[in-house]
């Protein structure tokens, strides 16, 4: 083989390895990420708190999540049917960058419904302990702040009717990208329809 071909070869095979070195880090960037939500926008709102509330507001939500999710999304492992398509010509980078973009927004808060805020705050900081369902607080935190660094994503501020049908999905296995250790569908497994509606509003309510 002639020389010029085989250090080209070899300068190939070395810009190879770096990229597949630093595919593993991709970092996020907030800046690069607000050119790319111009889509996003038309359904989770433009700074990330959507008026419809079977629309998630994705704004201060963990970016960690948001960057799982997306990835879930585009791969099939969580069906939203509403994005078909959105996703397949954003690459990794683009995905981190609109996550870190919408995680540096501040999510809006609602309110919660006056009769349902004792049930479902007794369901949210006390669980079902007799049935062995833990509180929510353990992962989603007291004020509902979640735990950005692993993933927990955040609830409180987050719409009622976009978080009843997330439970009512986990419970009936119509969304299952909560891992293998099944977490939250145990726990929405626990959940009557009244709990659910408790909890999501009082949720809804929650900073
Ligand atoms: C046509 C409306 C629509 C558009 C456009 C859209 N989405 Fe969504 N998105 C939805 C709906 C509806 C859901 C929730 C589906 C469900 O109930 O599980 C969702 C869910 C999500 C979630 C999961 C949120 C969570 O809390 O788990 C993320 C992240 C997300 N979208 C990001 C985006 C991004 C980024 C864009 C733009 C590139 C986008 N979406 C464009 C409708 C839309
Ligand atoms: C042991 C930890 C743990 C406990 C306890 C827990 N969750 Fe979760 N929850 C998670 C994790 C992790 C996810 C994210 C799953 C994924 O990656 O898709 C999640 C996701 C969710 C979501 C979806 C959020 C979104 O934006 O789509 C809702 C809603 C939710 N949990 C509600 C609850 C409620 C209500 C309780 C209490 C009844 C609870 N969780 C208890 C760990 C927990």
């Amino acid at each position: 083989m002639n020389k010029v071909l085989v250090s080209l070869l070899l300068s190939l095979g070395v810009s190879v390895a770096a990229q597949a070195a630093d595919a593993g880090k991709i970092v996020g960037d907030a800046e690069a990420g607000k050119a790319k939500v111009a889509v996003c926008g038309a359904c989770h709102g433009a700074d990330g708190n959507s008026a419809a509330p079977n629309f998630p507001k994705l704004a201060g939500q963990g970016e960690r999540y948001l960057l799982k999710q997306l990835h879930d999304i585009k791969g099939g492992k969580r069906t939203v049917l509403e994005m078909t398509g959105i996703l397949d010509n954003l690459s990794d980078q683009d995905m981190a960058d609109i996550a870190a973009y919408f995680a540096g927004q501040k999510m809006s808060v609602g309110a919660a419904d006056p009769k349902l805020i004792e049930r479902g705050e007794a369901l949210f900081r006390g669980g079902k302990l007799a049935e062995g369902m833990p509180a929510c607080t353990g992962c989603h935190s007291p004020n509902g702040a979640g735990l950005a660094a692993a993933g927990f994503p955040k609830l409180g501020g987050q719409h009622g009717q976009y978080v009843a049908k997330q439970l009512t999905d986990f419970r009936e296995g119509n969304r299952t990208n909560d891992g293998d250790a099944m977490t939250m569908r145990a726990i929405a497994a626990k959940l009557s329809n009244k709990d659910i509606e408790a909890v999501s509003s009082y949720i809804q309510g929650l900073h």
